[in-house]
């Protein structure tokens, strides 16, 4: 996209100047939105603190059955709208309520990037460290302690996180299709690579199997309500759909993109990057004794050992944190787009004027998350610190509630002729059968097990 400022007044337009250019450039954008610190960092992370192999068949259950459906969706509702998420909702469903979907989306960007610019900050610091030698060991003690020091400093947390924000406003200031398209077409495939050279090492090292059987041998007997809604949320973050982010993408499309193609390319992508992080990870776990559980920590305590094992370690372990970094800032766009493409689009603002205000309203909720560590270790909501509350609250409440609310309106409201109208171009796609299975999947299945989930994991309902 160049300067929207010219179609900034007229609510919902946009010239095709606007759109993707290529085909594969809508595929490598969305990706480029999905594929990010959710596959690398969050993925294991959660995988390891809820037991495995287990959570991972409810995640991917989870993916195919709730996510798929919904990303069609959100494409279908944005390519028809060509607006922002709250634009979207008043042009497909004027003189109604719906619109509070896209505004709960954009505070849901808010709050997301509020602790995703922390962790990001982490990576982009551990570029920096990877240069040292004082990362690169297989003894927990020592990459635990550099860890710690980085995160109980409140002026390094702090820096770290507006480098992040600086150079995510910088990128999308030059705009969406120099920006976003140029970046995530090269370096995605290089990153996907290296996943596969770090999983050889990884499970060639002693005890690799032990990892390999916590990673694919399920034992569904510790899952509970909680974790299935932790699954859940997480096919929610990871696609990057539920909050308007997808559907602000899919106002990008062209006519002729086909949306449940490229919505299955972007979920086998993003399932397939998230797999490769946990086999370069798990093995190393259990090969080094760290500890699957440890939590939001668990990425940058034990990828180092991995490279630490491995010839040219050094080498590939600022190339892990360098593409790491590029895939975070990818997702990063996406979520700062939410808010922009809403202030452009339908409050007028000027194209630049709107990304340096959000930003700005990204630090200040941010700078309670990068304090969390630090300063506001004490300062806890319902329990969790500012970082936790941000993470809990928009995987396991926003993103399902959004999900749901937008499968609804597609199904209910928007209705088959116009959802099948969209997803088949027009007639020109003979897909009838298969989008008749997600339009009942959104009708019916979704928003009953969405609700359920939420329900039984939030502890409102017991089952
Ligand atoms: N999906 C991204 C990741 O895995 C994060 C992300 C980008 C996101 N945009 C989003 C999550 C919108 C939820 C909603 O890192």
């Amino acid at each position: 996209m160049k300067d929207n400022s010219n179609t900034g007044k007229q609510e919902g337009t946009r010239t095709t100047s606007d759109r993707f250019s290529t085909g594969l450039g809508v595929l490598m954008a969305t990706l480029g939105s999905a594929v990010g610190l959710g596959n690398i960092w969050k993925f294991p992370y959660l995988t390891g603190s809820n037991g495995g192999a287990a959570f991972l068949v409810i995640y991917i259950i989870c993916t195919i059955l709730v996510g798929y459906p919904i990303m069609i969706a959100e494409h279908s509702l944005g390519r028809k709208g060509r607006g922002d998420a709250v634009s979207t909702f008043k042009k497909l469903a004027p003189k109604s309520v719906w619109w509070i979907v896209g505004a709960m989306g954009i505070l849901a960007a808010f709050l997301i990037m509020a602790y995703y610019t922390e962790v990001a900050g982490w990576v982009f610091a551990y570029v920096f460290k990877s240069f040292g030698s004082g990362l690169l060991s297989t003894d927990p003690a020592v990459t635990t302690s550099v860890f710690t020091s980085l995160v109980t400093n409140p002026v390094q947390s702090l820096v770290w996180q507006w480098v992040v924000l600086i150079v995510v406003s910088a990128i999308i200031l030059m705009g969406v299709t120099k920006g976003i398209e140029g970046t995530t077409k090269k370096l995605l495939p290089i990153l996907a690579i290296l996943l596969v050279i770090i999983g050889i090492r990884s499970i060639t090292l002693p005890n690799a199997a032990q990892g390999l059987s916590f990673l694919f041998k399920p034992d569904f007997s510790k899952i509970t309500a909680a974790t299935v809604l932790t699954a859940l949320g997480l096919a929610f973050f990871k696609l990057s759909i539920g909050m308007g982010a997808m559907l602000t993408y899919g106002s990008y499309y062209g006519d002729s993109q086909n949306i449940p193609a490229n919505a299955a390319r972007v979920v086998a992508a993003d399932l397939t990057v998230s797999i490769l992080a946990g086999i370069a990870i798990f093995p190393a776990v259990f090969s080094f004794g760290f500890e699957p559980a440890a939590g939001t920590q668990l990425l940058f305590i034990t990828i180092p050992s991995v490279f630490a094992s491995m010839p040219f370690g050094k080498f590939f372990m600022i190339l892990f944190f360098l593409l790491t970094s590029f895939a975070a800032i990818g997702a990063m766009i996406s979520l700062v787009e939410v808010v922009v493409a809403f202030l452009v689009n339908y409050a007028g603002m000027d194209r630049k004027k709107a990304t340096l205000l959000t930003a700005a309203g990204m630090a200040v909720f941010g700078s309670l998350a990068a304090l969390s560590n630090s300063s506001l270790s004490a300062v806890t909501i319902f329990g969790k610190t500012f970082f936790d509350f941000y993470d809990f609250t928009t995987s396991n409440i926003f993103l399902p509630v959004g999900g749901l609310l937008l499968a609804v309106f597609t199904a209910w409201i928007w209705g088959w002729n116009k959802f099948h109208a969209t997803t088949s171009n027009e007639g020109t796609i003979t897909n009838v059968s298969f989008t008749r299975i997600i339009f009942s999947i959104l009708k019916y299945v979704t928003p009953i097990l969405v609700a359920i989930i939420l329900l039984a994991g939030l502890n409102i309902v017991h089952l």
